[in-house]
């Protein structure tokens, strides 16, 4: 009988060989909006619907502001993955948003946890108490990757946004940061 830990954790190994987690630079936009724009456009991962034109692009990565910080995940192919923090859009609110995203091909190989796991130290560096996340409530491997890493739910707002003709229900989780 196969055991399924040992197979799970070969492919892991094996695939995970030689990847790189690092800051992005400029010359990453061109890659980290591709793979965006191909969730924008496949998914149900991001509510948005329209791809991220040149100029969007450009603005996005100029919301870099001195508690942002945008990681990416790179092998001997280019990018693989890249996550984002971001301030909670909510004004006043002292809370960290966080995005990853993984390229398709290397979905289930550890690249996404490894992303959030820098991520959420980075949080944790800049001084966040709460790190969030808003997944649809039907994503479940966007659900996994946080709950995993030991993220709540703190509750979904039904009918959230509207997207390839169907309403999505978006969960809030959270990750308190202990200093
Ligand atoms: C969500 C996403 C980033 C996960 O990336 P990934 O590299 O495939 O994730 P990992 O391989 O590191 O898996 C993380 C954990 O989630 C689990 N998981 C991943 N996909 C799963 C699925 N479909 N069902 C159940 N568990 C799943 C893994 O088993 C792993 O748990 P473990 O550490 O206990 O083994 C990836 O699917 C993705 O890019 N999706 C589109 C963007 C998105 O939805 N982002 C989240 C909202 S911002």
């Amino acid at each position: 009988m196969v055991d399924m830990a040992k197979a799970k954790e070969s492919k892991r190994a094996a695939a995970t060989r030689g990847y790189a987690v690092r800051p992005a630079t400029r010359d990453d936009l061109k890659a980290i909006v591709g793979l965006y724009n191909w969730a924008v456009n496949q998914t149900f991962a991001t509510i948005d619907s329209e791809p991220l034109d040149a100029e969007e692009a450009q603005a996005w990565w100029e919301m870099h502001g001195r508690r942002s910080v945008l990681l990416v995940a790179t092998d001997d192919t280019g990018l693989i993955g890249w996550a984002r923090l971001l301030p909670w859009k909510q004004r006043g609110f002292d809370v960290v948003e966080c995005l990853v995203y993984v390229d398709p091909v290397h979905h289930g190989q550890g690249i996404g946890g490894a992303l959030l796991k820098a991520l959420t130290a980075e949080a944790r560096g800049l001084g966040y108490l709460t790190i969030v996340a808003s997944v649809a409530k039907d994503n479940r491997s966007g659900l996994a990757l946080f709950t995993k890493q030991g993220f709540e739910v703190v509750g979904t707002i039904r009918n959230a946004a509207h997207k390839f003709d169907r309403w999505m229900d978006i969960t809030l989780v959270q990750k308190e940061l202990e200093s």
